[in-house]
């Protein structure tokens, strides 16, 4: 036996377990030729690296030809093909016709680039297949790392928590739910909202993202108990207004419980006044939540940071490293002021979930006591190769970076008299459009014809009721020349486009 503290090494260990495992090899879903699976691997590899190498070499987007679309509705395989041919059916049908975001190009929404260390990570993430509901063991610990980085990081205090999601909807969710329990009690996890929960009231942004709508539809508060608030000129949430909705919904017998702000608004990457939003949150006792899933992690930007003031007094961050942390999809997170608070809203006791102080079940709380799932995957550790590889200064750099972009492209734009700007500039977003008759239209089109170029990916938004094209810049790659091919092709689009009109 073992004795505690004996760490065993790994590849070197000639016991008896191992040598029957070889024996069965053919009885397992394991290579039988280990040797032709290897060389078989180092293909798959350094076809991903050439294609990333080489990524400027291929379109953004091209659209998809119908006998691709067409081979996906083949029945489910009942014999095994050949890896190399499974491998040759990804490069030829799957890898041209992804959404292009590892592209410099690529522009649209708020999708990171990724890189290739967190490519690797991922693949040994993949080969360890640890399930992080819980239990002793250091992959848990890799998380809690990044949980304490970035509670040093947003000024919250050691007790903070944290966990990796999907994306910033569910990190919303968690918060929402959190926030409930702790004005509702803990009876509301096993009776539901009931008579109190009913009156409860939450608050943000007209130009807040959906994803706090939808969190308040999840969690059976329902979408209508979320009050709109107007922005002022810069798109940011206006204080008076605020105000004012809480005291009204207050004088109406209703329960405001929960305001959210945003760190980068999805249409135009405003971000709200935070210290005067956590001013207003904490003198009506309401929960501050920040949506800072694009913007968060501008703290890493030694320039952008201070516009985040404020963000430390916050009771949750919802934040996502697959955008500006460059982690690839998904690594979405939430960071909870009161770790108590956090675990108290979702921790259950189940006897085969039992606890012990030594053993593999040691090492409580896991993190299945702070938030819904209980099978999790090793998100933490593409996060943690990335922080570590590119240090966090690297990671603000680029951020900084596409800031700068964006100004260049806003100074672009101002120069070309067939241009327009719909939206101030102040983070890495620019919503433009070519000025035309019929120009939602048009531009629509606009939008969608350079997409099918190849040559950049911008996507659309609605500015004051009128189309956009966004160029959201969120990638490390993306560069000058790229925002120099958007504005040409957008030039000779529109210019086609609207003659053709
Ligand atoms: C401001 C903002 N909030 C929330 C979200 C939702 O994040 P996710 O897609 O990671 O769930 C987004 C997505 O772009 C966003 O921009």
């Amino acid at each position: 036996m073992l004795q505690a503290g004996t760490a065993r090494p790994i590849g070197r260990c000639i016991c008896p377990e191992f040598v029957q495992y070889r024996a069965m090899a053919k009885e397992t879903l394991d290579p039988a030729d280990w040797k032709a699976f290897r060389s078989q691997s180092h293909r798959m590899l350094d076809d991903m690296l050439d294609y990333l190498e080489q990524i400027r070499e291929h379109p953004v987007w091209q659209p998809i030809p119908d006998e691709t679309r067409t081979r996906f509705h083949e029945p489910l395989p009942q014999k095994p093909t050949d890896l190399a041919d499974v491998h040759a059916s990804f490069m030829r049908d799957i890898l041209p016709f992804a959404v292009g975001n590892t592209h410099p190009g690529f522009m649209g929404w708020v999708h990171g680039g990724g890189t290739p260390v967190g490519m690797l990570a991922e693949m040994l993430a993949a080969g360890l297949n640890a399930n992080l509901g819980g239990r002793d063991q250091i992959p848990v610990e890799v998380e809690r790392q990044i949980t304490r980085w970035m509670a040093g990081l947003f000024g919250f205090p050691d007790s903070a928590s944290g966990l990796f999601v999907t994306g910033t909807s569910i990190a919303t969710v968690i918060s929402l739910l959190v926030a409930r329990t702790a004005t509702l009690g803990n009876d509301a996890r096993r009776h539901g909202i009931g008579e109190h929960g009913a009156r409860l009231t939450a608050y943000a942004a007209t130009t807040a993202h959906g994803c706090i709508a939808r969190a308040l539809d999840l969690t059976g508060i329902g979408s209508d108990a979320l009050r709109l608030v107007p922005v002022d000129a810069r798109h940011r949430i206006d204080g008076h207004a605020l105000r004012k909705a809480i005291a009204a919904d207050r004088s109406r017998g209703l329960t405001p419980f929960f305001v959210a702000g945003t760190a980068g608004t999805v249409d135009t990457g405003a971000i709200d006044d935070l210290d005067m939003v956590a001013d207003i949150a904490h003198e009506a006792g309401l929960w501050f939540h920040v949506d800072g899933a694009l913007g968060a992690l501008a703290m890493l930007s030694a320039d952008i940071a201070p516009r985040l003031a404020g963000i430390e007094r916050a009771d949750a961050i919802a934040f996502d490293f697959h955008k500006w942390g460059q982690v690839p999809y998904d690594a979405g997170f939430i960071l909870i002021r009161d770790g108590e608070q956090h675990r108290a809203a979702f921790a259950s006791e189940n006897s085969y979930l039992r606890r012990e102080t030594r053993g593999l079940a040691g090492g409580s709380p896991w993190p299945c006591d702070f938030g819904p799932d209980l099978s999790r995957g090793f998100r933490a550790l593409k996060t943690w190769f990335t922080l570590k590889t590119y240090g966090a200064t690297g990671i603000g750099d680029a951020i900084s970076r596409t800031c700068g972009l964006a100004d260049y492209m806003r100074q672009r734009i101002e120069r070309e008299p067939a241009l327009e700007l719909l939206a101030p500039v102040g983070l890495n977003i620019v919503c433009y459009r070519y000025r035309c008759k019929a120009s939602d239209r048009i531009n629509a089109r606009i939008a969608i014809a350079l997409q099918e170029s190849g040559i950049a990916a911008p996507s659309t938004t609605m500015i004051d009721g009128q189309l956009a094209i966004r160029a959201a810049i969120v990638n490390h790659r993306t560069g000058r020349r790229d925002i120099d091919a958007l504005i040409d092709a957008t030039l000779d689009i529109g210019k086609q486009l609207a003659d053709d009109r």
